[in-house]
């Protein structure tokens, strides 16, 4: 079965460049593994970071398959979603990824929204490691698109206001009826000093702290250049602060 891992976070704390540096070092670090990585967050980046082309995300083609005309004659319309689905796959040599794009517009997307469970659950099978890409309202989570998770990392920067949204990240993970294992909170973008002035406000969150990842020059001159994450040198301060990270939450 696969384990289910996922991030999630406000707006650009560091979710992105967690879940990829994540990936880089699991990839690494269980050779022969194979990785699913889903890209649930409406503000979709996880395929720059990953160095991987997108051509359609799961909601542009869900909405696609809301117009009868286009439909094949004869094909029942569950079918023709399912086959869409299996096109949206982004195929590479060490890891697949699906985006799930978004917001979706008005309308109900019960019948879609039912599908896409169902084929992300078919699919998961297929792998050893799901690892999610999400963001603060964990839509995809509560809705169940992604049934179960099993580690989940909730991201911060290093700032009290971050810190406070990620409580209500972990009240909404408390609050929703998915089985959610082990939560933990990873603080971002640190400088000397900043974790020891945030101790209160991490207290309050109720969650166990199991990391820090430094602000790395390097992360930042990697985004500006528009270079994927996953090509940062082992000794980037980020990557080996993911890496003792991972370790320590045993994924
Ligand atoms: N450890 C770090 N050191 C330096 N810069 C960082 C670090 N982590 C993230 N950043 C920078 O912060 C910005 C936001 O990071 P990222 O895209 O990973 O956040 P996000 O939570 O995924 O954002 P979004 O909500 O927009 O998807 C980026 O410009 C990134 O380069
Ligand atoms: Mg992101």
């Amino acid at each position: 079965m696969a384990k289910h891992i996922a991030v999630a976070g406000k707006g650009g704390v560091g979710k992105t460049t967690f879940t990829a540096l994540m990936l880089k070092h699991l990839i690494e670090s269980k050779p022969g593994a194979s990785f699913l990585a889903v890209d649930a967050d409406p503000n979709a980046n996880l395929n720059e970071a990953l160095g991987l082309d997108v051509s359609i995300t799961i909601s542009d083609l869900l909405e696609e398959t809301k117009d009868p005309k286009a439909i094949p004659a004869g094909m029942p319309k569950d079918v023709f979603v399912e086959y869409k689905l299996q096109q949206s796959l982004v195929e590479s040599k060490q890891i697949d990824l699906l985006v799930m794009g978004g917001p979706q517009g008005a309308g109900c997307y019960c019948y879609p929204n039912d599908l896409l469970r169902k084929h992300l659950e078919h699919l998961s099978e297929n792998y050893d490691y799901m690892v999610v890409d999400t963001e603060a309202g964990l839509e995809h989570i509560s809705r169940r698109t992604i049934p179960r998770i099993d580690v989940m990392f909730v991201i911060s920067d290093s700032s009290a206001r971050g810190i406070r949204s990620a409580k209500r990240v972990n009240d909404l993970i408390q609050g929703i009826k998915t089985p959610v294992g082990a939560v933990y909170l990873v603080v971002t973008k640190t400088t000397e000093g900043s974790l020891e002035g945030l101790q209160e406000e991490i207290a309050r969150t109720g969650l166990e702290l199991i990391g820090d990842i430094p602000l790395d020059p390097q992360v930042a001159s990697q985004d500006l250049q528009g270079k994927a994450l996953f090509d940062l040198p082992d000794d980037s301060l980020a990557v080996q602060a993911v890496e003792k990270i991972i370790k320590k939450a045993k994924v």
